[in-house]
């Protein structure tokens, strides 16, 4: 029997097979497809057992939920015995579909449809710390020889009083493996490899979390690493974020959490003879220091081929000379397995062009005479550069430095990099064919200059982006090039940031886990990629970091030298986040699990203002940071956060299935609502008698926040909401917001029918908006609106950064708006979809999506005087349809004029307003619909030039002049009009 709904992408807490978990109930959750309308499922049933066999028929699982009917489950929480340590778990969920009714699609036999299966499986860790046995061991930091002195003619080498990165390294002998895992982590970083074969692809492994807290280890399938006879475990260990520079205290290398780097492994094989072999990290260790000379994350890495030991981490290495290994200690308490995908070098930009700088022109020359090359890899990106060199002379030097734009001299700009050195350099030893790459740096840039190599061509270089490997699970397209870019932008500045932790920038001397930016951002992030996992992980970071009193932090990780107090708006996304997540994964555990803290800072707030005015306690107070024009009161910014996240916890509190706590918290919005009324809004009626409101402060961002967040009495957000537009169109029409309002300003307008204003904004190419920056060149979104201008060149260096993701938080809109993929307010996991297109004067826009519960697109397009409207809907989930149009007669689906029947239904039909097209709006089940309806014609969108904007890397032919500054940001205009 031919069976079209099937469950797909099986997931163990939010990831594919993962290896190495230590979640006493994992969530094992699937998506579901299918090719017919009207398919659903009707029952589900997930086994667990630790041999596959038992899976089938007659076998014995460990947990069998047995059939459950629940239509809309797309998860069960694992409530079988206690998983042990060390265990593969094979599962399988099966789904029954409901009844189908749609003669089109294939009936099951006798009535009842056969349920379809689909088969995963998690491995798990250790379930304790006291099963460990390893020791963290480190090369004992005291007689690590200092960098030697340069050489006469060469560019002092700062070191930046880093040590060498030890290396270190366990010989053993055994038979070969049948089953072989490796369990590792690091007070740094490490690279582990097994008989000189690279462990993994993690990059910047374990991880940053507060290494006071928590330290992550990985799990690793090293099975067919291990050989008959002597076998080598070896590693590399660094600084990073242990004890390395972090953010911008730079005095405080190696005092952020530990002095010099530790490293903890322990590798289980299992032989086929039913023997085991533990090898752990102890004192019969040997370490040494390698060709690393330094690596850090914010000054950049040195390489010294002088100090290479090859064959180290080889068998029948001669490690006489090494030292045993200082064993620090025997901690395992605050070890978790690691629950986030890992970051990986995931893509190479290939140079857009390569200019060569003469020697004597001013260049500086690290090898004592070679010109220098500026690479420009046409895209701002996190990472690092590869690079192939012909050869070294011993001693010679190539250095890489790196910079997001160029100064008018055609030079690298570095200013706003602050401390950040962010230099790679090479040292040969004559050796020749090199391929450089740090391991254990990245940095944020566009260009590189590179000195010391004679020549260099295109295929010599690449730009490696390294990025949590959160899965990409949305596209969004349109008809007008320049916000398509604008989404690239969007997406490229996630790509550079979600690097551990949702950081700020990755560029200059910060690169921190703001609470507030990454609040803003979820929505679109969230869309872009899946980072169910990734925030899993960041919540923890949250969590740790909170403060004694136990308020959120406006960092996590935390750090020292960082104000901790979390202001309105940071401290919120304490329970913006978790709220958020909830709602997209369908998991309600991000709400239980932060539910205690997020009614400490709901009971923080109020202990300190008891007349429900949030104005003490408010750490550093950033208010609606980086707004140009006037400021929005500070109390305005803040009440409206405080009435917004005890709302969330009330509601959390609901879902959780709490119903005196959702009470008292609904019952303290309500209070905060009205005292923010009272204080803060008047009411009174214009000349012609119309209601007015303003809100204090008269400021857009007062109005969003008060609109957004739902603080008005009903009869006044219409009035709210058109002094809100008034601002808007009074400044340009132009936004007035800092990172939070611009967040909330597409998503206001639209939902208070303004929706061409949202248009007006995003079609807009002065300062301020998100066009401007694009005209000069950005391919990641800027700190400021205006972070270089015609007129001014680069703002102020101490803060601005090129790529910064908090004004991309419009990249939520183009999703929810243009294209129109949405879900409803009350629905979680996109069960219940609002597909709501804004057309603008947009040709077309498509959106697709990968949901927890399916694949949901939306493609319209207009031709003539028609819209065409897609809709793919997952199984099981229903959507609301608002397709545009001014006649409702004229609508048709797949052809003909819709009728009310089993899978689709018309709700209403809503009339044209002065600023929006009227729509007809259909309830309608999963599958495919496609619409078409008559629909007003309006101006299509004036085409414009792409400003040499390069769509794809493309290779340079060869050298070129060094492009002028402007150009550098503006994508070299007159060199590379494709
Ligand atoms: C960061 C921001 C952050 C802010 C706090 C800046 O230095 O780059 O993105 O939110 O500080 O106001």
């Amino acid at each position: 029997m031919l069976v079209s709904l099937r469950p797909y992408a099986l997931r163990c807490d939010h990831r594919a097979t993962p290896l190495g978990i230590d979640e006493a109930a994992p969530l094992l959750s699937w998506r579901l497809a299918s090719a017919h309308r009207g398919d659903a499922p009707l029952a589900y049933r997930v086994r667990v057992a630790d041999r596959a066999e038992d899976l089938d028929e007659g076998g014995q699982p460990l947990w069998d939920t047995g059939r459950i009917e629940d239509p809309d489950a797309i998860g069960a929480v694992y409530a079988g015995p206690a998983l042990k340590s060390r265990t593969r778990y094979h599962w399988r969920v099966a789904v029954w579909p409901a009844e189908r009714t749609d003669p089109t699609g294939p009936t099951a036999e006798g009535g009842s449809a056969a349920a379809v299966e689909a088969t995963s499986w998690f491995e798990t860790a250790f379930r304790g710390a006291d099963e460990w046995r390893a020791s963290w061991i480190g090369h004992d930091p005291r007689p690590i020889p200092v960098m030697d002195a340069p050489t006469e003619g060469e560019r002092a080498l700062d070191d930046h009083g880093l040590a060498p990165c030890p290396t270190l390294r366990r010989a053993f002998t055994g038979p070969a493996a049948l089953r072989a895992r490796l369990y590792v982590s690091a007070r740094g970083l490490y690279e582990v490899r097994l008989n000189g074969t690279r462990v993994g692809d993690a990059e910047l492994a374990p991880g940053w979390t507060d290494y006071t807290r928590r330290v992550q280890y990985q799990t690793y399938d090293v099975t067919e690493l291990v050989r008959d006879g002597e076998n080598v475990l070896a590693a590399t260990i660094a600084d990073g974020w242990w004890s390395g520079f972090v953010g911008f205290e730079p005095r405080r290398a190696g005092a952020h959490y530990g002095a010099f780097p530790q490293f903890l492994a322990e590798l289980h094989i299992d032989h086929a003879d039913g023997r085991t072999t533990t090898i752990v990290t102890d004192d019969t260790w040997r370490t040494h220091t390698g060709e690393i000379r330094h690596a850090d994350l914010l000054m950049g890495e040195c390489h010294d081929l002088r100090h290479a030991a090859d064959g180290w981490d080889l068998p029948g290495f001669d490690d006489t000379d090494w030292s045993p290994a200082l064993i620090t200690d025997t901690g395992h308490r605050l070890l978790v397995a690691s629950v986030d995908e890992p970051v990986r070098a995931t893509t190479a930009l290939r140079p857009r062009s390569i200019t060569r700088v003469p020697h004597g022109n001013g260049g500086v020359t690290a090898d004592g005479g070679h010109d220098t090359h500026i690479v420009d890899f046409g895209q701002n990106l996190a990472g690092r550069v590869r690079l192939r060199v012909a050869g070294l002379a011993p001693g010679a030097r190539v250095v890489v430095r790196h910079a997001e734009a160029l100064d008018e001299t055609g030079r690298l700009y570095t200013a706003n990099l602050r401390t950040a050195a962010a230099t790679d350099v090479l040292i040969g030893d004559g050796r020749e064919h090199l391929v450089f790459e740090p391991r254990f740096t990245y940095h944020g840039f566009r260009f590189v200059e590179i000195s010391g190599v004679p020549r260099l061509y295109d295929s010599d270089v690449v730009a490696v982006a390294l990025h949590s490997d959160t899965p990409w699970s949305g596209a969004f397209d349109c008809s007008d090039p320049e916000i398509r870019r604008l989404h690239d932008c969007v997406v490229w500045g996630q790509r550079s940031n979600f690097v551990s932790v949702p950081t700020d920038c990755p560029q200059r001397d910060e690169r921190l886990g703001w609470l507030a930016d990454a609040q803003v951002f979820l929505p679109t992030a969230a869309l872009n990629a899946d980072v169910a996992a990734f925030f899993t992980k960041w919540l923890r970071d949250i969590e740790d970091a909170r403060t004694p009193e136990g308020g959120f932090t406006n960092v996590a990780p935390r750090l020292i030298g960082v104000a901790d107090e979390g202001a309105p708006g940071w401290g919120d996304a304490g329970v913006i986040i978790p709220w958020h997540l909830y709602r997209t994964y369908d998991d309600p555990r991000f709400l239980s699990r932060a539910l205690p803290a997020m009614r400490a800072w709901i009971g923080l707030i109020h202990r300190h203002n008891p007349d429900l005015i949030w104005r003490r306690h408010v750490g550093p107070h950033f208010s609606d940071w980086l707004a140009p024009g006037v400021p929005t009161p500070r109390e305005v910014i803040a009440t409206a956060y405080f009435a917004h996240s005890t709302r969330l916890t009330a509601s959390a509190a609901e879902v959780l299935g709490l119903p005196e706590v959702a009470r008292e918290y609904h019952r303290l919005a309500a209070d905060i609502r009205t005292a923010f009324s009272e204080r803060f809004v008047t009411t009174d009626k214009n000349a012609e008698g119309d209601p007015t409101v303003r809100i204090a402060g008269d400021t857009q961002t007062g109005y969003l926040v008060a609109l957004a967040f739902g603080l008005l009495p009903e009869d006044a957000t219409g009035p709210a909401a058109q002094r809100l537009a008034e601002l808007i169109e009074k400044a340009g029409p132009a936004l007035q917001t800092g990172f939070l309002g611009v967040a909330l300003a597409a998503p206001v307008l639209d939902a208070y029918g303004r929706a061409d204003l949202a248009h007006a904004l995003l079609r807009r190419t002065d300062v301020p908006s998100w066009l401007f920056p694009l005209r000069h060149g950005a391919t990641t979104i800027w700190e400021r609106w205006d972070g270089w201008t015609p007129g001014t060149g680069f703002r102020a260096p101490s803060m601005n950064s090129f790529n910064h993701y908090a004004l991309g938080s419009i990249g939520e809109w183009l999703y929810r708006g243009v294209a129109g993929l949405d879900q409803s307010p009350d629905s979680t996991g996109y069960r219940k979809l609002l597909i709501r297109p804004r057309p603008g004067e947009l040709g077309h826009a498509s959106a697709g999506y990968e949901s927890a519960r399916g694949t949901v697109t939306v493609r319209w397009e207009r031709h003539d005087q028609t819209l065409g409207l897609r809709v793919q809907v997952p199984p099981g989930a229903s959507a609301e349809v608002h397709v545009p149009t001014d006649d409702h007669g004229s609508v048709r689906e797949s052809g003909a004029v819709p009728v009310d029947g089993e899978h689709l239904t018309l709700l209403a039909t809503i009339p044209a307003t002065d600023t929006a097209s009227g729509h007809s709006v259909y309830r309608v089940g999963s599958g495919v619909y496609r619409f078409t309806a008559s629909y007003p014609s309006r101006p299509t969108y004036p085409s414009r030039p792409t400003g040499g904007y390069p769509t794809a890397p493309v290779a340079s032919a060869g050298p070129r002049r060094a492009p002028s500054p402007a150009a550098s940001l503006a994508g070299s205009h007159e060199e590379d009009t494709p």
